[in-house]
């Protein structure tokens, strides 16, 4: 069975919430993205929105667990003005060489996952395996479980497949 870690970042909660119902459903274990000088407050509010005006990169701690040795990693990342949230556009910069497959969960007011995706895969040069967003409100009333136990299987499955299926075997080239 693949080895799938969720990482999360949240800054008011959600996302970690998020990420801890995630793991309680596929068992997998969760590291979060700290940052090296904390936000709160209105201040910590106009960082968020000056770090994506000018997509900046602020300065984050170690997560821990070794991230080459697990198959896929799952991001699940706050909106800030439309974009990444600054502390993952720092962990998929710094880690990219480690990263294999990505997922990318999104949470949000309403609008913006798709350009945080589109960031991240710009970031790694490749397209995340697979993409979802949810927003505040469904992950605060638990209506987001049942897509999100779909999504974590789907990320199961995807991976696992790719263990026993050699590309190879379905590539037009290959015939
Ligand atoms: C500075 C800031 C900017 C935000 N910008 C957006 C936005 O452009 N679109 C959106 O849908 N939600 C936006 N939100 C809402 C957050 O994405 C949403 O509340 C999310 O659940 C926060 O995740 P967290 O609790 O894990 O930090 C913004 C929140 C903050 C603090």
């Amino acid at each position: 069975m693949s080895k799938i870690l969720v990482v999360t970042y949240s800054y008011t909660g959600t996302s970690r919430l998020l990420g801890k119902m995630l793991c309680g459903m596929q068992s997998w274990p969760m590291a979060e993205v700290r940052e090296s000088q904390p936000r709160s407050g209105w201040t910590g509010t106009w960082r968020c929105l000056m770090d994506s005006f000018f997509r900046r990169r602020p300065a984050i701690s170690e997560i821990g667990p070794t991230l080459r040795e697990y198959d896929a990693v799952v991001l699940i990342s706050p909106i800030w003005a439309y974009r990444l949230a600054g502390p993952i556009r720092t962990f998929v910069t710094s880690n990219r060489d480690q990263l294999r497959d990505v997922a990318v969960i999104s949470v949000m007011g309403g609008s913006g996952a798709p350009n945080a995706v589109a960031e991240i895969g710009h970031l790694l040069g490749r397209s995340p395996l697979m993409s979802t967003a949810f927003t505040s409100h469904e992950v605060e009333d638990g209506s987001c479980a049942g897509r999100l136990q779909a999504f974590g299987q789907a990320v199961q499955t995807a991976e696992d497949s790719s263990l026993v299926m050699r590309p190879a075997t379905w590539s037009p080239r290959a015939a």
